[in-house]
């Protein structure tokens, strides 16, 4: 069993004094780590019968992909404002300072199809909620959301929770 925790980078006062950044490029270059981490994402849903992948940019793009690839099924971008060249649905959420916008393609879906939400990191939850509303508005139906890191004490797996959504992860870290 590879440890994945230990396959995450810890970079300390990024992006500003006091926060450890929780680095997964590492867990990407790491070619076990990086395996063992679709693996286990591919054996929690391989039969939860999914028709998308949504991945959230940019590090959801990576994870997301793989799974898609390993599940036989489409992925489908959300993406940071004003790089969908198509109709987008939109949505803005909170970040610790200020604000962003996710969009997603109207016609990324069709109606009713079973989605998987797929992020690097789960921190106050915010942007997966984003796209959750996303995925909803373009009548997707949302079985679940995977992360590879949990910041618990962040309070996005409750946030998510409270919506009703499935959520898994994969490690945990205390602290911000
Ligand atoms: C990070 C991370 C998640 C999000 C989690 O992305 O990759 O997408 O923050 O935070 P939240 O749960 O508090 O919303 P970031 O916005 O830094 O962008 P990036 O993935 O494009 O680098
Ligand atoms: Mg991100």
């Amino acid at each position: 069993m590879v440890d994945l925790k230990a396959a995450v980078r810890a970079i300390p006062d990024f992006p500003k004094p006091g926060i450890v950044f929780r680095d997964v490029t590492t867990l990407m270059g790491d070619p076990l780590a990086f395996s063992e981490t679709i693996d286990l994402l591919c054996d929690a849903y391989k039969a939860h019968e999914i028709d998308q992948i949504a991945g959230i940019e940019a590090r959801g793009f990576v994870f997301g992909a793989a799974l898609a690839h390993r599940l036989g099924i489409g992925f489908v971008p959300v993406r940071k404002k004003g790089k969908l060249p198509g109709d987008t649905y939109s949505q803005t959420y909170d970040l610790e300072y200020g604000q962003d916008t996710l969009e997603m393609h109207k016609d990324a879906l069709s109606q009713g199809q079973r989605v998987l939400m797929i992020d690097d990191l789960l921190a106050t939850g915010g942007t997966a909620l984003a796209a959750l509303d996303l995925v909803e508005k373009a009548g997707g139906k949302v079985v679940g959301a995977a992360f590879v890191v949990d910041l618990p004490e962040l309070g996005g797996r409750k946030k998510l929770e409270a919506r009703g959504l499935d959520v898994l992860t994969l490690i945990e870290f205390e602290g911000h």
